[in-house]
């Protein structure tokens, strides 16, 4: 009979909320245990994700303890083919004859080649060149009101591991481009792994993800001759974000200082969107999230990376493993900007949602809850930096993303890419993937499986395993919020101001930024072989700023459009990065300029007091050896034939060095240019006037001997970074 039935189980719980996607009746499963089949399978649970036992590479087994070392492989005694077998010869190839052709039954010259042969993986699409270090997280506490995420416990000491690398270069490209730089944590937490994957730049190019492989195949090479390599500086880059105005903040960044770092471990980072922050109430707020670096943020002068590009293509890297290695850490605060979360996700009429504006620190303060330390270099690059996966979604309890749709289609895109590079779904199981928790998951075998699971239930629900491993309320539960909409393809009204927030970030600068941002524009512009993409950009500046636009276009010739800057735009301060007080100067290398006869004894003091603040002195002289004799002995780490200026954050010449090799005055006179520190005491200013450098200049320092209040003064000098007095008249930086 037709009529109004009982809702099946099955409707039922349709509309019950907490069994949502659950199956029907009888859930949760019982095991069998007790059931009257006959050969049940075994009740007992099995282990599902019981790691197989512990086999290093070599073949060394170890029982109950981690890979530790071992793991390194390759440190036994004897030479094996990868099965394991001892060789007695890997220097010559099985022949017909010492003169005749090699034969296929070589088994250890076909395994050596064709593993030799695979040793590349595809490398990164975009930010394919980067360099790595491993530390640790310690949080203040003061975040635990905001969010339950575990790691930002009071006093909890998370391991990181953090990726920091160049968008659009190749793996073997130069570390000092003009580029963004990628700044990428992976927080090893108590609750699973978290990556912040962020940048030292706090806006992006695009508001929306579907626009990533436009911007990023504009950037890239031409597609026809594959050069210029890890530039902005060409055609199709400045083509593209002429016609795409919403990219102009993000422009203003990268042709500012922020574009070329002076080292990993003075730079910013942002994790760029609006992120939202859930606490043990379940209150949320939204956030921003920013890394503030200890040593303070500084950059290279143009020059500089441009010469450093050529002559230490590795400058970036070099500079954070040497440091590290010589005791002084990269540092860096995390910072939680924290933002009330509004129906509207705005503040202070800045939508939050759109990853092309920041909420100026003036107006929302930065809040440090934490301190991460880097202090320990890779063993090996390929094993973790190349094959470390950071995806946006590795999120912890406590932080969800918001509608920021740049965000969401970072949500597929990292996830997908991964299973290309790193060759099949298992790239997880890799030791610098591995989250340092246990892992149940369900997910079976696929290429490069290393784990032997155990038992047969890997699939949910299940009554053999009593429905193990269990999914409930304890997991990452994602916070329950309306959404409703049309569907379409557009952008909220909002996202459609592309210019008042570069006008802000230009405004911000101090008068040698300024200068730099102009000689940026007019330098990459002036590389542009269109001249109607030229007229294009100065038209885009035109809406950014006139004074801006007008130097450019001096710079390239032009006449300067007009446009309509937005009026009344209040600076943010908090974007100049011309520091106000000297700050820490740990793995910054000050020059020593020495000869045979130089003051050796000085020099030992002048490293001395260096060293008390982690900072390096390296002795410079014509050729290589020692300088001094017995406990007052030098070794000359770097001759002139062998080293460039920007090496050094200052140089200074010794008491009674006498030099003439004429490379000499072009090291000083560009770290002048430059404008570093340079000192001499005793005799060695004669070497400085000898190449032209005016010793009266502001931050020339002279001593008649090096004492310790001159060792002093140099430092505290090479705290404040740059004597930008010398690049632009006193009192307009
Ligand atoms: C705010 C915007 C963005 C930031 C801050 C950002 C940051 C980063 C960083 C730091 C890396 C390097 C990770 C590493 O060190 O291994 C990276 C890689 C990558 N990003 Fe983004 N990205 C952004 C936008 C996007 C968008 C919109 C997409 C695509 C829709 C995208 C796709 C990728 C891909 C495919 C990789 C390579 C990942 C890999 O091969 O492991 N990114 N990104």
């Amino acid at each position: 009979m037709w009529g109004r039935a009982e809702p099946s189980t099955h409707q039922r719980v349709l509309f019950e909320p907490s069994t949502l996607g659950r199956p029907g009746a009888g859930y949760p499963p019982t095991p069998f245990e007790g059931s009257r089949r006959r050969n049940a399978m075994p009740p007992k649970r099995q282990r599902d994700q019981a790691a197989p036992k512990p086999t290093s590479p070599t073949g060394k087994v170890e029982v109950g303890v981690s890979f530790g070392d071992d793991r390194r492989a390759q440190a036994g005694e004897h030479l094996t083919t990868a099965q394991g077998l001892r060789l007695s010869d890997t220097d010559h190839s099985l022949k017909a004859g010492a003169r005749g052709p090699s034969l296929l039954e070589d088994f250890h010259l076909r395994e050596k080649i064709t593993h030799f042969d695979h040793e590349r993986i595809p490398e990164r699409v975009v930010h394919a060149r980067g360099a790595a270090a491993h530390g640790t997280f310690r949080a203040y506490g003061n975040a635990e009101s905001v969010t339950k995420a575990g790691f930002l416990a009071k006093g909890r000491e998370t391991p990181v591991f953090t990726r920091f690398s160049t968008v659009l270069g190749s793996r073997g490209s130069a570390d000092t481009v003009r580029d963004v730089r990628g700044f990428a944590v992976k927080f090893y937490t108590e609750e699973g792994n978290f990556d912040l994957v962020g940048n030292n730049m706090p806006v992006f190019f695009i508001q929306d993800g579907i626009k990533f492989p436009d911007v990023i195949h504009a950037g890239k090479p031409h597609p026809d001759r594959e050069i210029p390599q890890a530039q902005t500086a060409h055609d199709t880059f400045w083509d593209f974000v002429s016609l795409h105005t919403e990219a102009t903040h993000h422009v203003l960044w990268a042709m500012s200082d922020r574009g070329i770092p002076r080292s990993y471990r003075t730079m910013e980072g942002f994790g760029v969107h609006t992120f939202r922050l859930v606490n043990t109430a379940g209150e949320t707020s939204l956030v921003k999230f920013h890394w503030k670096p200890v040593a303070g943020v500084h950059s290279l002068v143009w020059e500089e990376a441009q010469i450093a590009a050529g002559a230490d293509p590795d400058f970036h890297r070099r500079d954070m493993a040497d440091g590290i290695e010589a005791g002084a850490p990269l540092e860096y605060e995390l910072g939680l900007q924290l933002l009330p979360d509004t129906p509207d996700e705005t503040f202070e009429g800045i939508d939050l949602l759109d990853p092309t504006k920041i909420v100026p620190e003036e107006l929302a303060e930065v809040v440090l809850v934490g301190k991460l330390t880097l202090d320990r270099n890779p063993t090996n690059y390929f094993a973790e930096t190349e094959q470390v996966a950071f995806h946006t979604g590795h999120l912890v309890p406590g932080i969800e993303i918001t509608n920021d749709p740049l965000m969401q289609a970072r949500m597929f895109s990292y996830l997908d890419t991964q299973l290309t590079r790193l060759g099949g779904p298992n790239f997880t199981q890799l030791p610098i993937n591995c989250p340092h928790v246990p892992v149940n998951d369900n997910l079976r075998d696929g290429m490069h499986q290393t784990a032997i699971h155990q038992g047969v239930t890997p699939y949910k629900p299940n009554g053999i395993d009593g429905d193990r491993p269990i999914a409930d309320d304890t997991g990452y539960v994602h916070l329950p919020r309306p959404v409703e909409g049309v569907k379409v393809r557009a952008n909220p009204v909002s996202f459609d101001d592309h210019f008042t927030q570069a006008t802000l970030f230009w405004l911000s600068m101090s008068a040698v930024e300024k200068a730099h941002i102009v000689e940026a524009f007019t330098f990459e512009l002036s590389k542009v072989y269109e001249m109607a993409i030229r007229e294009r950009e100065l038209a885009v500046l035109a809406n950014v700023d006139g004074e801006l636009c007008a130097r450019v276009a001096a710079g390239l010739g032009l006449p300067a459009p007009t446009g309509k800057p937005a009026k009344g735009v209040v600076p943010s301060p908090a974007l100049s990065q011309v520091p106000v007080a000297p700050g820490p100067i740990a793995g910054r290398v000050i020059g020593v300029v020495a000869s045979p006869g130089a003051d050796v004894p000085g020099i030992a003091k002048l490293r001395k007091a260096a060293e008390a603040r982690g900072a390096v002195v390296r002795v410079i002289a014509e050729v290589g050896g020692q300088l001094g004799k017995g406990a007052t002995k030098e070794v000359v780490e770097r001759t002139l034939l062998a080293t460039r200026s920007v090496e050094f954050d200052a140089v200074v010449v010794a008491g009674g060095a006498t030099v003439t090799d004429p490379r000499l005055p072009v090291l000083l006179q560009e770290a002048f240019r430059h404008c570093k520190v340079l000192g001499a005491w005793g005799g060695g200013a004669d070497l400085l006037r000898a190449a032209g450098i005016d010793t009266d200049a502001p931050g020339v320092l002279l001593a008649d001997t090096m004492v310790k209040a001159s060792a002093i003064a140099l430092l505290d000098a090479v705290g404040l970074h740059r004597v930008w007095d010398r690049a632009v008249p006193a009192g307009e930086a």
